[in-house]
C-alpha cells in the first residue's frame, strides 16, 4: 500500500513545488513507483513539468467534480506519474462545494499501484489543503531558514492535529514526515542560526538532508524538467536524491 505525503506550508515560496517534483524524481530514481498530485490552483507543478496548462483535456478538477476517473487524468513521465491541475483556466469553485473526503476517495483507488503519492499544495489554508491532509499518511513541511519560518511550521502542526481528530474516526493517522530546510544560503551566518533554532524547536523532526540554494533547481522547471533530468550531478540533484534515500531508509527501519 503506497504512502501518501502532502507537501505543505502556508508560507509562500518556500520550495513546496520544487520539493514535490524533485523528491518525486529522487524516489523514482530509486525504483519507487511515484504519483505526483498537483492540488495548487496556480498549477506550478504541472507547468514545471512542461505541460501547457491551457490545453489540459482533463485534470484534477474534473476528477474532484466526478466528471473523470483518476485513471483518465493521470499523465505518465519517465520517473513518475502526475495528476495535473487544470483549475487555472476554469472557474474555481468555492470551498463549500468540496467535501473533505473527496480526494482520498480517488487516491484510494490507485494507492496500491504506487509506493509514494506526493501532493503539492498551495499556500492557502482552505479546503484543498484539508482534503490533501485527510488523504495523507504524513506531511513534509519545507521551510526556509528565516525569522518567520517558525510561524509556518506551528500553523501546519496545529492543522495536522485538527485533521488527525477527523482521521482518528476512520482509524488512520496523520504524522509529520519531517521538516525540510530549503533554499539554504551557506554563506549567510544568520541562516545557520535560524537552522539551529528550528532544530531546537522541532528537534527530531528535521531531515538530515538540507537543500542548499541552487541555480539548477531554479532553472529546471523553466525547461519542463526535474533537476535529475536537467543535471544529474548538480548539487540540487544530489541533495534531492539524498532526501529520497533518507525517506526510504526511515521507512525500511520502521
Ligand atoms: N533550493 C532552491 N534554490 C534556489 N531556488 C529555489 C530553491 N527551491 C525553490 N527555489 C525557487 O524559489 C521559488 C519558490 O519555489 P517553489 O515554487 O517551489 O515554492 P512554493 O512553496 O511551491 O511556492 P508557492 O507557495 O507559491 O506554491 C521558485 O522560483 C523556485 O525555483
Ligand atoms: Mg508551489
Amino acid at each position: 500500500m503506497g504512502q501518501v505525503i502532502t507537501i505543505a506550508n502556508p508560507k509562500g515560496g518556500v520550495g513546496k513545488t520544487t520539493t514535490t517534483i524533485n523528491l518525486g524524481a529522487g524516489l523514482g530514481n530509486l525504483k519507487q513507483k511515484v504519483l505526483l498530485v498537483d492540488l495548487d490552483i496556480k498549477a506550478n507543478l504541472t507547468i514545471g513539468l512542461g505541460i501547457d496548462r491551457e490545453n489540459i483535456e482533463k485534470g484534477i478538477f474534473d476528477m474532484l467534480l466526478e466528471k473523470a476517473n483518476i485513471k483518465d487524468v493521470i499523465v505518465s513521465f519517465k520517473k513518475f506519474d502526475l495528476v495535473p491541475n487544470n483549475c487555472f483556466h476554469k472557474q474555481a469553485l468555492s470551498d463549500s462545494l468540496y467535501n473533505i473526503e473527496e480526494l482520498k476517495k480517488h487516491l484510494d483507488k490507485v494507492k496500491d499501484e504506487y509506493d509514494y503519492i506526493l501532493i503539492d499544495t498551495g499556500p492557502v489554508m482552505g479546503v484543498l489543503l484539508d482534503m490533501a491532509l485527510y488523504a495523507s499518511d504524513s506531511v513534509l513541511i519545507p521551510t526556509e531558514c528565516q525569522y518567520f519560518a517558525y510561524d509556518g511550521i506551528k500553523i501546519m502542526i496545529n492543522k495536522i492535529n485538527a485533521i488527525q481528530g477527523l482521521k482518528t474516526k476512520i482509524q488512520e493517522n496523520l504524522v509529520v514526515e519531517g521538516i525540510l530546510l530549503t533554499k539554504f544560503d551557506n554563506r549567510n551566518v544568520f541562516a545557520y542560526e535560524m537552522a539551529e533554532n528550528i532544530k531546537d524547536i522541532v528537534a527530531n523532526k528535521v531531515f538530515k538532508t538540507i537543500i542548499n540554494y541552487s541555480s539548477h533547481l531554479q532553472e529546471a522547471p523553466s525547461r519542463g524538467k526535474d533537476v535529475l533530468s536537467l543535471s544529474y550531478n548538480s548539487i540540487g540533484s544530489r541533495e534531492y536524491r539524498l532526501l529520497a534515500k533518507e525517506i526510504l531508509e526511515r521507512k525500511e527501519n520502521k
